[in-house]
């Protein structure tokens, strides 16, 4: 995993809960980094598996409402660092449905060792996306944060529904609705 998923992590959990809980969950997570990280490392997921199951001990919040909240974080670090990417689609489906063939395919290449997510589309149209998310990090809630923030990125609404095709969280089911705009 990347050490800017790392770094971000940690400025969020600084901001969020303080510099005691940040602390003490580098203490005592037993870290081989050592909980030092530079955004351009690569580091093993289970560093991440463990700041966040800590973090979770700490704080009483799930690890899911934890990616999720981190989702809704990351999305910012992207839109500041990746601009000309959003730029490129018309729209959020647009991008969603990019992410497996173009947007992580470039992340690759900017990020060596990055350890992503396999999204296969399986049904789509102008207000509609179905698609499976496969990964060993089960970090699904981190995605359905992402997705929620690429429709407000483009001032759009959406609605996204989780089907749990394996129950550890491998593999998703995502149903993501267009929403028409509330009408004031
Ligand atoms: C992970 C880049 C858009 C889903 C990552 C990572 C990077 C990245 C650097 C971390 C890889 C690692 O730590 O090894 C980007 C960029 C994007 C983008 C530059 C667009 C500008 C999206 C969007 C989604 C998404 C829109 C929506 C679903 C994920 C997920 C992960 C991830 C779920 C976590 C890894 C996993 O689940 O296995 N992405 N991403 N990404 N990305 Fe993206």
């Amino acid at each position: 995993m990347k050490g800017i998923v790392f770094t971000e992590f940690l400025e969020m959990v600084e901001k969020e809960f303080g510099l005691e809980v940040l602390d003490q969950i580098i203490n005592e997570s037993n870290l081989a980094s050592g909980g030092i990280y530079t955004s351009v490392g690569t580091y093993d997921f289970i560093e991440m598996q463990s700041l966040i199951v800590k973090l979770s001990e700490k704080t009483g919040l799930s690890v899911n409402d934890l990616l999720y909240a981190y989702g809704k974080t990351f999305f910012a670090v992207l839109e500041k660092n990746h601009a000309n990417i959003f730029s490129l689609y018309s729209g959020p489906l647009e991008m969603l449905a990019s992410i497996e063939n173009h947007i992580h395919v470039e992340v690759r290449k900017l990020y060596p060792g990055a350890e992503l997510p396999t999204f296969r589309i399986i049904q789509q149209d102008n207000h509609f996306l179905e698609m499976m998310y496969y990964s060993d990090r089960s970090m699904y809630m981190f995605a359905k944060a992402l997705m929620e923030q690429t429709f407000a990125h483009y001032h759009e609404n959406s609605r996204i529904e989780l089907e749990m095709v394996q129950e550890n969280g491998t593999q998703v089911r995502f149903r993501i609705y267009k929403e028409p705009h509330a009408v004031s």
